[in-house]
């Protein structure tokens, strides 16, 4: 059985391959935790991308989009509350000289001492079998319970200690729990300090007395500071949101896990605008509809799971996580949070412009609360990619073969046409079928290599059909068309081809479930 480590590693390096992802500016040794969208991973993005636009915006008829600036006025962050508290704790290593996030290294140790209980459970469970008892387990295993206790001891401390900013007790932890540097193996560690994530840059010439901005850090902000403009000119009625996707920056200190945690990265965030009192309604309605956006995609129901925070970010009154099964372990790719009127009360009183909705059905005034979704798209493409990466044995032949298994509804090329040789006509009649159907659907041509090799190629960028045009073609109209996930092939009608591609890949369908 392959490590979950060396399947991340394989995924990496299939992405670089076949063209999804390549590391930012690789020729100069690359840039850290920055990287670039190949051929065939703009086309899932951009997939990615209209599959939320679209359930978005489209299905939800008091829901409009909007595409706000990357740079913003300066005040812009203080109202938001990231010049004072979007900030991470780091901490260093004295002998390997390593940074770390102190808040990251103790759910480390947490994670670590949760594996060493479950390996406990699975090894009672093998040995007792269908009379294990799981629960009574937990309550009678010496082992298991004092492991409990310290997970229970250091997180109630952990919670508190971020709630409180108190960062000397967050050093104590790191020093009672006994975690070491993972470079040196040291416990030596320094302070821990605050650092902001946000980039700065300058705006204007310095000659004209240039002002420090920020790359915005989320892209919720651009939303809040256009409420007032949305609702007059779209005459928007309570409730309703604005959707926006775009690039988000962080300058991330543990960037690690390839695109999971990126220093540029995109975000694709919807800001639900209800009237106070009734924002955990719809902060319950969010995280279900949103869980179910993601079901719908066929990845497997059991790889999500929702995580509700204990420490609220500084906006929050209420926030839950919607979880993927990576090959690292259940991690975020959506937060759903109820953002209270935090955003909007912040940015009237700093602007000083009155920004308040009036209720004619209450008949007064008030500033509306917001439930915001946020996803990171290119998280979600990482989901995608991983969940797809399949090495398989093929059956009659033994050969091997690297299928990504991504849905149909993502995949970046939707049908391969291929002549089966260079002669008789078959290359333009092949041409012809892709002149046909290259309006609807994303579609490529090869005529180089073996058939075989060609399936080779198409199932390693997950294109879910190939259509083979070959000597009968010419005398019936018919073609081959071979499945990428069960390799089946059957002989269809070239003008049934276009129904066919519909059903099975079409965007159409998956959102009408919705
Ligand atoms: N407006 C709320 C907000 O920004 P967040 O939990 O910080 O909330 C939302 O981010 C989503 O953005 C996350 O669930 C994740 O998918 C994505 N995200 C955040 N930081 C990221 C990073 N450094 N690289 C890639 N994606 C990131």
């Amino acid at each position: 059985m392959i490590s979950q480590e060396d399947l991340f590693k394989k995924i990496i390096a299939h992405s670089k391959e076949y063209g999804f992802i390549f590391q930012s500016s690789e020729i100069y040794d690359g840039l850290s935790a920055v990287y670039d969208y190949g051929q065939n991973g703009v086309e899932l993005k951009n997939n990615i991308r209209k599959y939320w636009w679209d359930a978005m915006t489209r299905l939800n008829e008091n829901i409009v989009g909007i595409d706000a600036a990357i740079f913003m006025h300066p005040k812009t962050w203080e109202a938001s509350g990231h010049v004072s508290a979007f900030n991470d704790p780091l901490i260093d290593n004295k002998d390997s000289k390593k940074r770390y996030r102190a808040d990251v290294l103790i759910e480390e140790y947490l994670e670590k001492i949760e594996g060493k209980i479950q390996k406990e459970i699975d090894k009672a469970a093998n040995r007792f079998g269908d009379a294990f008892n799981e629960k009574q387990f937990r309550e009678t295993n010496q082992r298991v319970l004092t492991n409990q206790q310290k997970i229970d001891e250091t997180k109630a401390r952990f919670i508190k200690a971020l709630e409180d900013n108190d960062l000397a007790e967050l050093k104590k932890i790191i020093e009672d729990a006994e975690i070491a540097c993972p470079i040196s193996g040291s416990k030596d560690w320094t302070d821990v300090r605050q650092f902001n994530l946000m980039f700065s840059t300058q705006l204007g010439s310095i000659s004209e007395e240039a002002n420090t901005i920020y790359l915005r850090p989320e892209t919720a902000q651009g939303i809040f500071v256009n409420y007032l403009n949305v609702q007059k000119t779209g005459r928007m009625k309570i409730p309703f949101g604005i959707a926006q996707v775009g690039k988000a920056f962080r300058n991330e200190i543990v960037a690690r896990q390839f695109i999971f945690r990126m220093r540029e990265f995109e975000q694709m965030e919807m800001q639900f605008f209800v009237k106070p009192g009734t924002e955990m309604e719809w902060y319950n309605y969010w995280k279900e509809k949103r869980l179910k956006w993601h079901k719908s995609l066929g990845m497997g129901n059991e790889k999500y799971r929702f995580h509700d925070h204990d420490k609220l970010a500084h906006y929050a009154n209420a926030a839950a996580d919607i979880e993927f099964l990576f090959p690292m372990g259940f991690r975020e790719v959506e937060g759903i949070h109820s953002r209270t009127d935090f955003d909007l009360g912040n940015h009237e009183k700093v602007s000083g412009k009155k920004i308040q909705y009036f209720d004619t059905e209450e008949n007064k005034n008030y500033t509306p609360y917001v439930v915001e979704t946020s996803i990171g798209l290119d998280r979600m493409f990482l989901s995608v990619v991983s969940n797809a990466y399949n090495e398989e044995t093929v059956e009659n032949t033994g050969d091997q073969r690297i299928v990504m298994k991504i849905p149909p509804v993502l995949a970046p090329v939707k049908l391969a046409v291929f002549p089966l040789t260079k002669k008789d006509g078959l290359p333009e009649k092949a041409r012809e079928i892709m002149d046909t159907l290259k309006f609807d659907f994303n579609c490529q041509y090869e005529e180089k290599d073996t058939i075989g090799r060609r399936y080779r190629r198409q199932d390693a960028i997950g294109t879910p059909f190939c259509i083979t045009v070959d000597h009968q073609t010419l005398d019936d109209n018919t073609v081959t068309i071979r499945y990428r996930d069960t390799m089946e092939q059957e002989r269809v009608a070239i003008d049934k081809l276009g129904s066919i591609m519909e059903e099975k890949v079409s965007m159409k369908k998956l959102l009408k479930e919705l």
